[in-house]
């Protein structure tokens, strides 16, 4: 059985990584899809290609999410493309390392804009739809254990996943009357272009994955498996909620 026959899912940032796993994910249970990132290249043909062997409809939409209009612009423009949409994952992020005394204003800008602006922009012009078109919508979106835990060098990517928590705990509440459901994905660390360095560095990898009490990197597709989950109806009782996917790292303490 397809979960998302008939359904139609806007993923943000989806050219690489964890959304280009959510929408191939969706589009093997049946959905369609429409893609999204700052330039359409041959990461977009490729995923485009794949989709269309899935034999779904799909279509990439170019957007830059760190400015409100555009994030409000994809959405109508995504809508406008088959006509509906049912499902928006708010997946595109950045993160920007440098000590808290050296973070400059314009890496504060671009990484508190594009991961939390953009996505609080996108959930609002999806939600008018929604209520407009009496649309029972899901929203999820790409936080982090790091909406959570603490990461040193990174504190403003700690605050926008930290803001992308409450903003989630917030919207259930006004959403829920119209029937709109909103959870937070965390992943933990996943083998990804975000974590190039990391995957080039053998020494600080084993340290990291040492960590990890599951005592491996997070893959796309362990990420893509939960976010299919809670946009189906198998979630249908859950909003408000964030689902952890970080091979045990959150809660891990251990004496050294
Ligand atoms: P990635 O760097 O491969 O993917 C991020 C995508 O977002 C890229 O395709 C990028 O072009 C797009 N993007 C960035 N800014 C954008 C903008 N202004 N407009 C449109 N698209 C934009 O990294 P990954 O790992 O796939 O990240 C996806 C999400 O998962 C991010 O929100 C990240 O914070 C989150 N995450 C990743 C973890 C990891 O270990 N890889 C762990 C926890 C959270
Ligand atoms: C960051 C990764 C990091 C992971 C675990 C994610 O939010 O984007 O760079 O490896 O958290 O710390």
């Amino acid at each position: 059985m397809h979960r998302f026959e008939n359904k139609i899912a806007l993923i943000t940032g989806s050219s690489q990584g964890i959304g280009a796993a959510c929408a191939l994910r969706l589009a093997e249970e049946g959905c369609d899809i429409i893609l999204n990132g700052h330039k359409f290249d041959e990461r977009g043909e490729k995923l485009i290609a794949d989709i269309k062997d899935l034999g779904r409809r799909v279509t990439f939409l170019e957007a830059d999410l760190s400015k409100a209009d555009a994030a409000t612009k994809l959405v109508t423009d995504a809508i406008a493309v088959f006509g509906h949409l049912d499902i928006l994952i708010n997946n595109a992020g950045v993160e920007k390392k440098a000590s808290f005394l050296e973070v400059t204003e314009e890496d504060y800008d671009l990484v508190m804009n594009t991961n939390l602006k953009g996505v609080f922009f996108c959930i609002q012009s999806f939600v008018n739809y929604c209520r407009a078109s009496k649309v029972a919508g899901t929203v999820i979106n790409m936080s982090s254990v790091h909406e959570e835990i603490a990461f040193p060098n990174f504190a403003a990517y700690c605050a926008s996943k930290g803001g992308l928590k409450m903003l989630t705990r917030n919207l259930a509440s006004e959403l829920a009357p119209f029937n709109i459901r909103i959870n937070n994905v965390a992943p933990g660390a996943i083998s990804t272009p975000i974590n190039q360095d990391l995957l080039n560095n053998k020494e600080q990898l084993e340290k990291v994955i040492q960590n990890i009490p599951l005592k491996r990197m997070g893959k796309v597709e362990d990420v893509s498996a939960v976010v299919a989950f809670l946009a189906s109806d198998d979630a249908a009782y859950v909003t408000g909620s964030t689902y952890y996917v970080d091979g045990g790292l959150t809660y891990h303490y251990e004496e050294q």
